[in-house]
């Protein structure tokens, strides 16, 4: 077996200062990735500040607007006046919500409204939603005329702290999750936190798990400041929010740099996605289960097997099952009925893009805030654990 391990990120201590009680500023986190280089803007006011913004990036004054409609419903004035007041004309495109969108039919209807727009290489294209919008309108982005510039705009926690950030863009296929993409950069990213005060609960929650990935996969220190203020977090509009989404940012932004088309580092980002793709696969892609809440389960999933295997303590397996318990997230035996059937389990995560030769490839971890790559993982140690987690929770 191979080891990539994680030997940078160490923790650094977080603030004493309590980042939970100081006044917010606007902050600015750079993706240094040479010619592809962008910033994330994060602040709370971003959106009604998103034309001067763009502004400089946008070759002609003309943008195509890529939303769902709960987006538009709720924040989609705010960003057309933002617009307005710069003179920037934009077209909105206005489509359902939901992980279905992220399919061939709505991808090619996206690319034939911009064709019916006349749209050309030098207009630009906004993402402005969750990560199922950022993910399909970045793919059509990546192949409209062979590439037309993009920029993320991100409403849900999700999409705040990793989506929008490090140009993986996709869409499903019926053998999986994001299968057919492009890696391709946007040109600027603009996170409002204030948006998020109209996120439903279960999609902060879902959120809330990427960032806990960020303290799992390299930074015991930031686990433990979650730990204390995880429920701050979620109040969704508050300092600690903001605190997570920059801190979630920077740590993003510093793996992507190192690691842009994961040939390595970057593989750590997907901690608890091998076993939470199999999960959303299983669920079908209608809603039962949410991206985060598959990713919250599969992090648990990654520990617990890490310590079946002898790879981490028990101790870390039950601190992270007990931060999920108190933060009512997702659990495996909150989704007992995904797991009828291990084998058909297995035979989902086969179907990882992180595969190599037909084995597997996993997110481990030694510990909680040190987890590594481990290549050719065993099938069998696998579907024993499967077996065992289907076995020890309730099919009703
Ligand atoms: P989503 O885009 O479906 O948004 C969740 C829900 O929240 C939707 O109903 C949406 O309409 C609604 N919504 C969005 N902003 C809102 C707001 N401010 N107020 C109220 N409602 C709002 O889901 P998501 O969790 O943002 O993203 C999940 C997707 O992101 C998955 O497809 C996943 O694969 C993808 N993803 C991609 C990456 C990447 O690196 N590209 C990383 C993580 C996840
Ligand atoms: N969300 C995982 C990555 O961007 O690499």
């Amino acid at each position: 077996m191979t080891h990539i391990h994680n030997t940078q990120d160490r923790p650094q201590k977080h603030p004493t200062e309590h980042p939970t009680e100081t006044p917010f500023k606007h902050s600015k986190v750079r993706v240094d990735l040479g010619p592809r280089s962008y910033d994330i803007i994060i602040g709370d006011d971003t959106l009604r500040r998103a034309g001067m913004l763009i502004k400089p990036h946008l070759n002609a004054p003309r943008i195509a607007v890529i939303t769902d409609e709960n987006v538009m419903a709720l924040h989609g004035q705010t960003l057309k006046k933002a617009f307005e007041t710069e003179q920037i004309e934009a077209h909105f495109i206005v489509r359902p919500e939901g992980e279905s969108q992220k399919n061939f039919t709505p991808l090619q209807e996206i690319l034939d409204h911009l064709l019916a727009l006349s749209f050309d290489r030098k207009d630009t294209v906004i993402a402005f939603g969750g990560g199922v919008i950022g993910d399909l309108t970045g793919f059509a982005a990546s192949i409209f005329k062979r590439g037309c510039q993009f920029i993320q705009i991100p409403t849900t926690l999700l999409a705040q702290v990793d989506s929008s950030v490090g140009g993986k863009t996709a869409i499903n296929t019926r053998h999986g999750k994001n299968l057919i993409g492009a890696f391709y950069q946007p040109k600027a990213v603009l996170a409002d936190i204030s948006v998020l005060s109209t996120l439903p609960e279960r999609e902060l929650k879902a959120g809330y798990a990427e960032v806990l990935k960020y303290g799992l996969l390299g930074d015991a220190d930031f686990f433990e400041w979650l730990e204390d203020n995880g429920d701050k977090v979620l109040k969704g509009k508050s300092v600690a929010t903001a605190y997570a989404v920059s801190l979630s940012c920077q740590t993003k932004a510093r793996i992507v740099a190192e690691d842009e088309f994961e040939n390595g580092r970057r593989a750590l980002l997907n901690l608890g996605h091998t076993f939470g793709h199999a999960l959303e696969l299983e669920a079908g892609y209608g809603g039962d289960l949410l991206h985060g809440e598959a990713v919250s389960a599969g992090m648990l999933m990654a520990f617990e097997y890490s310590a079946a295997q002898g790879l981490c303590a028990e101790a870390d397996a039950k601190r992270l099952a007990q931060h999920l318990t108190k933060m009512k997230m997702c659990r495996p035996q909150d989704i007992p009925h995904l797991f009828k059937n291990p084998e058909t389990l297995l035979s989902h995560m086969g179907q990882d893009k992180k595969n190599e030769g037909g084995a597997l490839t996993l997110i481990l971890a030694k510990s909680i805030g040190n987890a590594f790559v481990q290549k050719a993982v065993s099938s069998a140690t696998i579907l024993e654990y499967l077996t065992q987690v289907s076995m020890t929770i309730r099919h009703d």
